[in-house]
């Protein structure tokens, strides 16, 4: 099977490297990869994600018979629409279904028009209703702008003033005649929750947890995501079967009803409150670096997972998962999530995977003949898989400890929660 891969982040070489050990694989592609996906497949540059024709070209020369799409945009923009009308099978739903990221206030009305558990909401369009609103419920209370926001346009305001004060910078954030939402603060631990869809078929597909805020004990600015581990323990085998019936299922059946069925990974970001799971947003991809753990800890082959996926064929079996924890810890330029510099040289890469159970996978990084050069935020994904979390924690840190990178910073406290659970 010939495989193109879009995107360049360490989701995508995470993709890669579970999709490169299938037997099925025939040629591989990235558009546009990354140095650590380009030992793995073929990296094409110059075809930005932005232009579906030149992609369709590139699949019909190459034989490509699955796209498997990595990052939230082109699905929102349509690029699974507009392969699938030309007979190309595409992991990732269709524009309709990308909605689910894609628009906020499309997600809050189908939980709302199915049941589904989430926060209690109020919509706004005008600054003093929304004003009023805040001032009826007091605080905490949570402010989002809709639309694709790059995990930014969310305010969490823990007192009135901020509520107050957040309205005029989520009207902001949304940009002109934007809509607004006005959230009931759910309070709990976050986890996420990953199932592969099919129509109405739905596999879990594991739950983990991230860490966004940039600096050690939750402190610092929010982030893409510092690190992850999974399983998260606070999902239990009782929680998963509750999301699956009350949140996801009902779900994935609503767009199958409405004629726009779900395909590819549906990732639920929920509170696991003290009346149970309740969404709080769905993605329709993986999770970075979430998806860095689900790919270590995952047994058998992705591709055919996938493949089936994209056309319709998956069957009802689970997942297979080892029983390990894995553990991802980010290693990111100094400044990020604000203003860094490029080019700093990264060595000790080979020294860190030589310890059991570790996979550096590449982020924001590129090759200068033989050196490795950081050329992003998050840089480097340091992945390990241990019998629990403390083991496979020791082992990320150890392979850290390895990488020579005086301008890299990580965080020394990935999964706490689970260690103290
Ligand atoms: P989102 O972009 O919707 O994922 O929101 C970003 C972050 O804001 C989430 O990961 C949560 O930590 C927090 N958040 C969002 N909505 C709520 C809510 N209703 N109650 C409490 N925290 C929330
Ligand atoms: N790590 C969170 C995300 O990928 O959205």
């Amino acid at each position: 099977m010939n495989v193109l891969l879009l995107g360049s982040g360490g989701r995508e070489h995470a993709l890669a490297w579970k999709l490169a050990q299938s037997p099925l694989m025939g040629a591989f592609f990235a558009l546009p990869g990354n140095p650590g996906i380009a030992s793995l497949a073929t990296c094409l540059t110059g075809v930005p994600l932005e232009d579906h024709d030149a992609i369709v070209t590139l699949c019909l020369s190459e034989k490509i018979d699955l796209v498997v799409v990595g990052p939230e945009a082109p699905l929102v923009d349509g690029i699974a629409d507009r392969l699938m009308s030309e007979g190309i099978a595409v992991f990732g739903p269709r524009r309709v279904a990308a909605q689910l990221e894609g628009s906020k206030l499309f997600t809050k009305e189908l939980c709302k028009a199915h049941a589904i558990p989430t926060a209690a909401f109020g919509r706004f369009t005008g600054v003093e209703e929304a004003r009023a609103f805040v001032q009826h419920h007091g605080a905490p209370i949570v402010l989002k702008a809709d639309g694709l926001m790059a995990g930014k346009g969310v305010i969490v305001a823990m007192t009135l003033e901020e509520a107050l004060a957040g309205i005029d910078e989520v009207f902001a954030m949304g940009g002109i005649g934007t809509e607004i939402l006005i959230e009931e603060f759910l309070e709990g631990e976050e986890v996420s929750f990953f199932c592969l869809v099919d129509g109405e078929t739905v596999l879990p597909f594991g739950s983990a947890q991230d860490h966004k805020r940039a600096f050690d004990n939750d402190e610092g600015p929010n982030t893409g995501g510092m690190g992850a581990y999974s399983p998260a323990p606070v999902f239990t085998a009782e929680m998963e079967r509750r999301t699956l019936h009350d949140i996801v299922k009902p779900t994935a059946r609503a767009l199958a009803d409405a004629a726009s069925p779900f395909r590819g990974v549906l990732f639920a970001g929920l509170m696991i409150t003290r009346e149970g799971p309740k969404l709080i947003e769905y993605n329709v991809r993986f999770g970075d670096p979430e998806c860095q753990v689900l790919m270590m800890r995952m047994e058998g082959d992705l591709l055919p997972l996938l493949a089936a996926v994209a056309t319709g064929r998956l069957e009802d079996q689970p997942v297979p998962l080892k029983p390990d924890a894995a553990i991802s810890v980010v290693m990111a330029t100094r400044g990020y999530p604000g203003p860094y510099g490029k080019g700093s040289q990264i060595g000790g890469l080979e020294a860190a995977e030589t310890i059991p159970g570790v996979k550096v996978f590449h982020a924001g990084t590129r090759r200068e003949g033989d050196d490795i050069l950081a050329h992003g935020g998050r840089v480097l994904t340091v992945t390990a898989l241990g019998g629990n979390v403390a083991e496979a924690r020791e082992r990320a840190y150890d392979a850290i400890a390895r990488i020579d990178w005086p301008e890299g910073f990580c965080r020394r406290d990935i999964a706490w929660r689970a260690l103290d659970a």
